[in-house]
């Protein structure tokens, strides 16, 4: 029956596109850490921008635990996590792929659609200020 080859098909469809998983729209190498501003990206880090949640919804900056592990620190264990990536690298693939590396003891809940509400400036600020985080 055609229906049922059609219905395979789209299924198909689904499956391969969720297999294939899409590069970031803005590429690391696109950002600019020359014009990084740490004060706006602590402003970012602690506001809702384009209706995506806080990063301190989730974040403290201190040491203790919430839905996602307190970032005190991060900036001296970023380079480290995983072994190829400086932690400017390691920071942005963090943002916007979060469930590529997921911190021991932590779930997969992090929110996956900054990507579309962060900016090429943004993604610059937003990682200065966690590379200030000591
Ligand atoms: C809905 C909760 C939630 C929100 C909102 C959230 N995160 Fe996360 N984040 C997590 C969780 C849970 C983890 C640990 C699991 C993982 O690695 O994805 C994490 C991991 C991280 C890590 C890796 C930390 C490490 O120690 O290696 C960084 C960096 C990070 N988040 C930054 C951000 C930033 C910046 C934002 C805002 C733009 C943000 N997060 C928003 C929950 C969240």
């Amino acid at each position: 029956m055609k229906c049922r080859i059609c219905l395979l098909a789209l299924l198909l469809a689904l499956l391969l596109s969720a297999c294939s998983a899409e590069p970031p729209r803005i590429a690391f190498a696109d950002i600019d850490f020359s014009l990084a501003d740490a004060g706006s990206g602590e402003k970012l880090f602690s506001q809702s921008n384009g209706g995506a949640p806080a990063c301190s919804a989730c974040h403290a900056l201190s040491q203790r635990d919430g839905v996602g592990n307190g970032l005190a620190g991060i900036a001296n264990a970023a380079g480290g996590r995983v072994s190829g990536q400086s932690a400017a690298e390691y920071l942005y693939w963090s943002i916007l792929r979060p469930g590529e590396h997921l911190v021991p003891g932590y779930a997969d809940v992090m929110y996956a659609g900054y990507e579309n509400s962060l900016e090429a400036a943004d993604l610059a600020d937003v990682i200065a200020y966690l590379l200030t985080l000591e």
